[in-house]
């Protein structure tokens, strides 16, 4: 049995302060126990924050991108060490909105879930198609060579330890989620693949599902039994709803 866990993905959005008392509002919600793995992953500014605000609570931290460098002349990017320092634990690659705003391909995405892994991070690997690929039907081809690129660069066993999370893009910030049954749909084709190559990994990765997911909707993807939790970007940056979408 796969236990859950719901990471929130606060994209740029936060600040210092909000950090603090998001972090310590979970902590205080759950400090009896939590029903499932709870990530947080705010801007970079606020990584130390949260991490110091994680200790000894059942939360966890994450980033929202990680260098496929180690270290040198490279400005701007944060490496996988560094984020690991600080106690992160998670690294989110592949989103799509790193994907389309910042031109980045699945060799790039590859190297980045490779490098968060090389520094004991583990990588939340985002794959999802567009409006348009999934009314072409082409939804299995393109999460297929998404997960694929991965698989190729990192082998099998990297998934191992690795998180993926599914997210359609038609569904990101747009208010329409998938239905619980496309979600499982996509979920299982993608265990599926992973099952191929190795079916004890593929029945313990997690694969979460993220795109409008809320404390109305969650309990019903959750539900499905390839769906292992949520990846929450809007409803992820405020205690109650977070917190309740935690409890789902
Ligand atoms: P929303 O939950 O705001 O749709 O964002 C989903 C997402 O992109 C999480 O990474």
């Amino acid at each position: 049995m796969r236990n859950k866990l719901v990471a929130g993905n606060w994209k740029m959005f936060g600040s210092r302060a909000m950090t603090r008392s998001l972090v310590a509002g979970l902590a205080a919600e759950f400090a009896d126990g939590a029903p499932c793995e709870i990530a947080v992953c705010p801007p970079f500014p606020y990584l130390a924050e949260a991490c110091r605000g994680a200790e000894e609570t059942p939360v966890t931290v994450g980033a929202q991108d990680v260098s496929d460098q180690d270290e040198g002349a490279f400005t701007g990017q944060v490496s996988g060490a560094m984020l690991a320092e600080i106690g992160c634990r998670y690294a989110i690659v592949g989103h799509s909105e790193r994907r389309s705003l910042n031109g980045e391909g699945d060799a790039l995405v590859a190297a980045k879930f490779i490098a968060a892994q090389r520094h004991g991070l583990t990588p939340i690997l985002c794959v999802g198609e567009s409006l348009e690929e999934r009314e072409a039907e082409r939804t299995e081809e393109v999460v297929g060579r998404q997960v694929r690129a991965v698989l190729a660069a990192a082998g099998i066993e990297a998934f191992g330890r690795a998180v993926i999370a599914y997210e359609p893009i038609w569904a990101i910030g747009t208010g329409r989620t998938a239905s619980p049954e496309q979600a499982q749909a996509v979920h299982a084709f993608i265990r599926g693949l992973l099952r191929a190559e190795n079916a004890n990994i593929a029945d313990l990765i997690k694969v979460l599902y993220g795109g409008s997911v809320k404390s109305a909707n969650a309990a019903e993807i959750f539900a499905m039994p390839d769906v292992d939790g949520g990846l929450v970007g809007g409803a992820s940056l405020e205690v109650e709803g977070f917190a309740s979408i935690c409890r789902a």
